[in-house]
This record gives C-alpha cells, structure tokens and sequence, in this order.
C-alpha cells in the first residue's frame, strides 16, 4: 500500500467535566486515525471506515470530516480539492467521547493542509468551533491535554492546562446505549436558578484552580454540577445513581458524565480497577452491557502527518 498524502490522528475526548459546561474538556488516549489516500477531481469524495460506525458512517455526502473539510475550504476561500479517506474509528459514537469533534478537528486540518492555507493555531480552533457550535471537545481535541475556553459565538479564547500526574488515570465506562448530544441538549432546562449558577460557578472556578495548581483533592467538590447532569442522568439506564456509587470509593478523586453522556469518567489515583468495576457492575445492574477504559491522563492533541503532500 502506497503512503498516505494525509494522516490525521485525533483524540477522543471528554467534555464539561461535571461543572465546566461548554468549558472545560480533556483529551484521552484513544484515537481515531484518517488517512487521506487518493486525491480526486474538485467536490468527488469518497469514504471508506473501519471500525466503530463501519456499517453507517459510508455515505461520503454524510462524513463529518469531509463536511467539516468543505465547511473550512469555504472559510478561507479556497478550492475544495477532492479525496479518498479512509477512517480508522476506535473512538464509540454517540457516548460522549468526542468522537464528532474528532471529525471536526481532522476536517479542519485536512483543509489547512492540503490547500496549503497554513492558518495559525487559534484560527484552525476558532473553525473547528464555528462547525462543532462548542469549543469544550475541539479545542483539548486539537490542543491535547486539559483545557478552558470561552466562545461567543465569533471568537474564541482559551488556555491548555499541565497534564495529569503519571499515577492518576482516567476511567471511563461507556454503556451499550447511545445518546445523541442533540437529545442531551434538548434535556437541559431554559434557565436554571440563580443559586445554581453560583454553585457551578465555584465548582468550575475550583476544579480550573486546582488543575492548575496540581491540588487534586479539590477535584471532587471541583467536578461538582448543578447545571446540566441532574437532566441527563435520565437519558441512560443507571444514570441516577451510578456517580454516587463510585463517588467514594478510594482514590476516585472526581467523577462526572463524560460530555453529554451516556459515558461516565472518573479521574482516580492510584488502582482504578474498583471504580472501573463498580460503574460497570451498575451498568448491568440496570441491564446494559458496557466496557472500561483505563485511560492516561496525559493524552496529547491531533497529530497530522502530511509526508505525501
Ligand atoms: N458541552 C457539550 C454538552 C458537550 O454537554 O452538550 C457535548 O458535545
């Protein structure tokens, strides 16, 4: 097989991390990989997957990375050069895992890439957000590690934090149910009670101080949510009751719905195999089957390879 003239290599990631609701997001160490094979005539895409969504995801009209691609070819300006691709997705769709951002963050630079636009840092981050409507999965998408961003719906600002310390690891059960982020969204109340503001407003403040300044016991009161996890819980079998069973078990410094669910992630230090088995023991409980992840917490950001360019 001849060498891709792109390799795009994306982390999944989780977003909000309990109170930082289209804020805060860090990347995992599980990755999708595209490969941009063949180049074709201008608008001719084709789209090969492997993998997680292999049946569904091979409409080339419908693929989120060459969607994302035309999106960010139109931005700049410049002519959308067609391609094969080829996607090698791990990440599970509809989890919570970023798995769409990941298309998003690959479309993005694919366009920057092989239409030789060479945009800086923030103005790949500022499309990838315009397509996703949030920046909490793209920018540690792109950015790797944990990150903070503000977005007001034109400009984006925002800051990537240390990794996570070499025995800490991230544990993420994700159930054999889906839920679409739209559904999530159309979960959450139109407004929400002043003290509750205020109660995620110090969570969230917290969990940013105590990233920052490695003071990892705070993470439990930091990932602390009133805003939107109350709502999605009901969305998936267990959801009302498995933070609490994990919550206190020793070393499970914070646990929280990975983005808009149904996966829910704990940040643990030291053995993580008891709070990876408890979640999943609440899974069945309930009667859905699930996996763990044992996960790093030190995940680095989209890799591109453009050797064939
Ligand atoms: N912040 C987003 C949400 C992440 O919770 O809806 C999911 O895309």
């Amino acid at each position: 097989m001849t060498a891709p003239v792109i390799r795009v290599k994306v982390p999944a990631t989780s977003a909000n991390l309990g109170s930082g609701f289209d804020s805060l997001g860090m990347a995992l160490s599980l990755y999708n990989v595209f490969c941009v094979t063949d180049l074709l005539p201008k608008g001719e895409f084709r789209s090969d997957v492997i993998g997680e969504g292999a049946r569904e995801l091979t409409d080339a009209g419908a693929n989120l990375v060459i969607q994302s691609y035309i999106a960010a070819c139109r931005t700049w300006n410049v002519e959308e050069k067609g391609f094969c691709i080829l996607s090698h997705n791990v990440i599970p769709l509809c989890r919570g895992l970023g798995s769409s951002a990941g298309a998003v963050v690959a479309g993005v630079l694919i366009a920057d890439s092989l239409c030789r636009v060479g945009a800086p840092e923030a103005e790949l981050l500022r499309v990838m957000t315009t397509i996703e409507g949030h920046p909490d999965n793209v920018a540690p998408c792109y950015l790797g590690g944990m990150t903070v961003s503000a977005w007001d719906g034109g400009e984006l600002r925002y800051v990537r934090f240390q990794s996570l310390p070499s025995d800490m690891h991230v544990v993420v059960a994700v159930p054999d149910v889906r839920v679409r982020t739209k559904d999530a969204r159309e979960a959450l109340p139109n407004s929400v009670e002043f003290g509750d503001a205020v109660f995620n407003l110090g969570r969230a403040a917290l969990l940013t101080a105590a990233w920052a300044t490695g003071k990892w016991e705070l993470l439990s009161w930091g990932m602390d949510d009133r805003l939107h996890q109350q709502y999605r819980a009901r969305l998936f079998p267990g959801g009302d009751v498995i933070m609490d069973r994990v919550r206190d078990i020793p070393g499970c410094l914070g646990v929280a719905i990975s983005g808009s669910g149904p996966s829910v992630i704990a940040l643990v230090r030291g053995k993580p195999r008891r709070v990876a088995e408890a979640m999943c023991a609440t899974f069945s409980e309930y009667g859905v089957d699930s996996l763990f992840f044992v996960l790093e917490g030190n995940a680095g950001g989209a890799r591109i390879d453009r050797s064939g360019v």
